[in-house]
C-alpha cells in the first residue's frame, strides 16, 4: 500500500497471521511499517510509523540495503567515534550483529541502547603493534560478513609531536594491517570496508581532485597512502573498499559542534581568511555509503565521500553563520592556529583540497546532501527536519 504525503490512514489487521505481524514489527521502521503492540486471537492492535519526504523529495537509503542488513554480523572498529556511533545505530535498526573492538568496550557498548535495537557485543581491540589480537576478536573477525575499520587517532586534537606522529599512524595503519592479517589467516570473504580522509591529496588552492588523483607528500597524505595500501592489501582476499572522507558534519562531535560553539558566542568567522577549499559531507551521506558499501558488491576500491559541491571556508563560515543566526565577522588569524597547534597540524585547517566524488557517483549514488546551505540548515534544526513521524492506534 502506498501512502502518500499529508495522508494519514487508520490500518485494521483482522485475523491478519501474528506471525506475518511480528515479523513487521522486528524490522526497522520505515514507510507505513506497523509495530506490533498487543494482540488478541484474531486482530492486531498496531501503531505505524510513517516516513515522508518534503517536497522535492531526497533519497534515503535504499530499502533493499536495509532488508539485506539483517541478521549480518558486522564488525566495526572505532564505532565510539563520530561516524561509528552513527553507524551502529542505524545498523541496529537493521537488525545486524554489531561487534565493536575497542580499546574500552565497555565504554564503547554504553553508548548504545537496547531501545535502538540489538545491543552490540563489544571487544578489546588495540591497534598497537604489541598488542596482539585477541581469540575473541580473531572469532569475530573470522565470522564476520563485513569489517568496517574506523578507528585512528584524531587528527585534530594538538600539536603533531614526534610521538603523536607515530601515534596516528599506528591506530590507522597498523591496526589496518591487523584486522586485513586476521581476514587472511581465516580465508574469510568478509567485505572490508576501509576509512581514508581527503587529507590523501594534499592541499591545494587550485587544483580539483577526484578519486584518480595522485596522493600528496605532506604527513597527512603519507598516512592516508599507507593506510589505504594496508587496507587493500585485502583486495586479493575479499572486497575492500576504501572511502576518502571529507569534514563530516554531525552533531556527535568532529569540526561543526567546536565550530559552532565559537559561532554561538558571536565568535564565529572564516579561520585563516577563509579562501580554503572544504570539502564537507553530512554524516548521514557518509552512513548511507558505508551501509551501501557493505552489502552492494558493485562497491570496490577507492572512493570520495564528500559531497558534490564543496565550498571555500569563507562560504561555509557564511551559511554556518545563517544557519545559527550569529555573524561571521570575527576571522581567526593564521598565527594564533599556528601558534595553538604548531605550524604542520594548523595545516589541517589553514590548508584544504577540492574534492569531487566523481567515482562514487558514477557507481550510482546519490547524496542528499548536496549543498552546504541545506546540510547546516538540518544539522543545526533551523529546517524542521524531513522525518515526520506519526503514530495511530487502531483496532
Ligand atoms: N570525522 C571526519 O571529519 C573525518 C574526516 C576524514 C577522515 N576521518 C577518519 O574516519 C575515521 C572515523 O572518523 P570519526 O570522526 O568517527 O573519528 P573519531 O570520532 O575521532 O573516532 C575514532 C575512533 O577511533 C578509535 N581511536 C581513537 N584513537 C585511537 C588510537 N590511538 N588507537 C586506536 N583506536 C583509536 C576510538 O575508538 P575506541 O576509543 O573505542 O577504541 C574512536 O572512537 C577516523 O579514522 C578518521 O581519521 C574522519
Amino acid at each position: 500500500m502506498v501512502i502518500q504525503q499529508g495522508l494519514t490512514a487508520n490500518l485494521t489487521f483482522v485475523c491478519a497471521p501474528h506471525k506475518k505481524l511480528r515479523s513487521l514489527s522486528n524490522r526497522r521502521p520505515r514507510s507505513g511499517i506497523c509495530h506490533l503492540q498487543s494482540r488478541s486471537q484474531h486482530t492486531a492492535t498496531v501503531s505505524y510509523q510513517l516516513y515522508m519526504r518534503s517536497a522535492g523529495s531526497s533519497p534515503s537509503i535504499d530499502e533493499r540495503v536495509l532488508d539485506a542488513l539483517s541478521g549480518r554480523s558486522v564488525v566495526v572498529t572505532g564505532g565510539s567515534g563520530l561516524i561509528g556511533r552513527a553507524l551502529v545505530e542505524q545498523l541496529q535498526e537493521c537488525n545486524s550483529e554489531v561487534v565493536l573492538l575497542s580499546r574500552q568496550p565497555n565504554r564503547a557498548r554504553d553508548m548504545f541502547s537496547p531501545r535502538t535495537g540489538a545491543m552490540p557485543r563489544a571487544l578489546v581491540y588495540d591497534a598497537e603493534p604489541d598488542e596482539p589480537v585477541s581469540d575473541s576478536v580473531f572469532e569475530a573477525i573470522g565470522q564476520a560478513d563485513a569489517i568496517i575499520n574506523l578507528a585512528g587517532e584524531p587528527v585534530e586534537d594538538g600539536r603533531w609531536t614526534a610521538s603523536r606522529k607515530q601515534i596516528l599512524y599506528n591506530s590507522r595503519v597498523n591496526g589496518t594491517r591487523k584486522l586485513v592479517d586476521a581476514v587472511r589467516k581465516h580465508r574469510s570473504n568478509a567485505v572490508l570496508i576501509n576509512a581514508s580522509a581527503v587529507g590523501y591529496y594534499g592541499p591545494s588552492a587550485s587544483k580539483v581532485f577526484t578519486e584518480k588523483c595522485k596522493a600528496g607528500s605532506d604527513y597527512l597524505a603519507t598516512i592516508a597512502m599507507n593506510w589505504e595500501q594496508a587496507a587493500l592489501a585485502n583486495t586479493n582476499q575479499s572486497r575492500t573498499t576504501v572511502f576518502r572522507f571529507g569534514v563530516v558534519l554531525g552533531n556527535g562531535g568532529g569540526a561543526l559542534p567546536k565550530m559552532s560553539t565559537a559561532f554561538r558566542a558571536f565568535l564565529g568567522g572564516p579561520p585563516g581568511g577563509g579562501e580554503q577549499w572544504f570539502s564537507w559531507v553530512h554524516i548521514e551521506d557518509v552512513v548511507r555509503l558505508l551501509l551501501h558499501a557493505t552489502v552492494d558488491t558493485k562497491w570496490n576500491g577507492v572512493y570520495n565521500a564528500t559531497a558534490p559541491q564543496p565550498v571555500r571556508l569563507a562560504e561555509f563560515c557564511q551559511e554556518l553563520g545563517k544557519a545559527l543566526g550569529r555573524p561571521s565577522w570575527l576571522p581567526v588569524p593564521k598565527q594564533a592556529i599556528q601558534a595553538l597547534l604548531g605550524n604542520e597540524a594548523a595545516q589541517l585547517i589553514l590548508a584544504g583540497q577540492q574534492v569531487l566524488p566523481k567515482r562514487t557517483r558514477e557507481n550510482g549514488f546519490v547524496f542528499k546532501y548536496k549543498d552546504v546551505a541545506t546540510a547546516l540548515q538540518q544539522l543545526t534544526g533551523s529546517r524542521s527536519g524531513e522525518l515526520l513521524e506519526m503514530r495511530r492506534d487502531c483496532r
